[in-house]
């Protein structure tokens, strides 16, 4: 059995980690920190939580101190560093898995997408960074055909609000959403950074937020460099995933009701011109499972060495 701390247990994605930590015999829930909860039960937010025990208020030294084989970190972005010192300095031999965007351009990492950058590099890793919502959805998209492409990807996406965290504001307010969609970030969003780093191919990257909880749609337009037919294009989709079993490639493009509460991702669309030349393509998913939580405990299960984490259901 190996133990497993939680740091920004009672956020969107804390609380779905909660649930999907409970899934596995092989992994306990040894601590939950979170400073608003402090000294409530976590299954007052998560029923499926461990029985007894309490959200903690732990200072990163105090969660370094404790002991575990592994630490989740679900924070805001910009609040990891203490924490990672902290765990660096105790217990070096602790796996990390950080949900934020602090470490996904640090070399020093292993960025954690397994279905893209392989298992071997995450296996036995203990510094993992955890993709974003946006950027695992858009890399899913494009990787097949990155090597095709004339230039830059083109992407358009939109989430559920829930992808905004907990911490009120604009795009998290279901007032200012309603009957609404809000564009943000239009230039150099950082999981625009985040995709062409990773994908080694520059995307071009629109977000926007619309009045659902979970679920993103992102479509993607892609230009190649030489045509290619309608069954190169399905075939470097079900090459890269055919034997994945959280990403579903299907004819039609999927909708946001299809990747809301879907562990995985359903990539579909093919869209071809006539020419060849230009083809479309959508992914599905939810911002808090393979966006998130289920992409975490992918990673965090080998970073840990264990079985390959297999979601029982959303
Ligand atoms: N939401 C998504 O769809 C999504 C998808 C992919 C990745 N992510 C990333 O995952 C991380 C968590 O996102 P979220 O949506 O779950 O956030 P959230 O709902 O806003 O929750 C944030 C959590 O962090 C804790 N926290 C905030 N500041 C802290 C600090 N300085 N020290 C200790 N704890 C702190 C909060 O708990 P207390 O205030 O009670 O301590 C809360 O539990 C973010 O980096 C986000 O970018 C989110």
């Amino acid at each position: 059995m190996k133990t497993i701390g939680l740091v920004g247990a009672r956020g969107h994605t804390g609380r779905e980690l909660i649930r999907l930590l409970a899934e596995r015999d092989d992994l306990k829930l040894a601590f939950a920190v979170s400073r608003a909860m402090d000294g409530q039960p976590v299954t007052d937010l998560a029923p499926e939580g461990p029985a007894g025990l309490l959200f903690e208020a732990l200072s990163p030294d105090e969660v370094a101190q404790r002991q575990c084989d592994g630490v989740i970190l679900a924070m805001p972005n910009g609040q990891a560093a203490p924490y990672v010192d902290a765990i660096e300095a105790v217990k070096p031999d602790t796996v990390i898995v950080d949900l934020s965007a602090d470490y996904r351009f640090d070399d020093s990492w292993v960025y954690g997408l397994p279905e893209l950058y392989g298992r071997a590099a995450i296996t036995g890793a203990t510094r993992i960074s955890n993709p974003g919502c946006y950027a695992t959805a858009g890399q899913l998209a494009v990787a097949p055909m990155r090597e095709a492409l004339s230039g830059p990807a083109h992407l358009f996406g939109v989430s559920g609000y829930s992808g905004a965290g907990t911490t009120p504001n604009r795009r998290n307010d279901e007032e200012a959403l309603r009957d609404n969609l809000m564009p943000y970030a239009l230039m150099g969003h950082i999981h625009e950074r985040e995709m062409s780093r990773h994908l080694g191919r520059e995307v071009r990257f629109s977000p926007h937020v619309a009045a659902f909880f979970r679920g993103i749609v992102l479509t993607v337009q892609m230009e190649f460099a030489r045509s290619i037919t309608a069954e190169a294009f399905r075939s470097a989709y079900e090459t890269a995933y055919g034997d994945e079993p959280l990403i579903r490639v299907q004819d039609e493009a999927p909708e946001v009701i299809e990747g809301a509460n879907n562990p995985g991702a359903v990539v579909g669309g093919f869209a071809l011109s006539e020419d060849g030349r230009r083809g479309v393509m959508v992914c599905a998913l939810d911002n808090l499972l393979k966006g998130a939580a289920v992409q975490a405990m992918q990673n965090l299960c080998l970073g840990l060495r264990l079985s390959e984490f297999e979601p029982r259901s959303a």
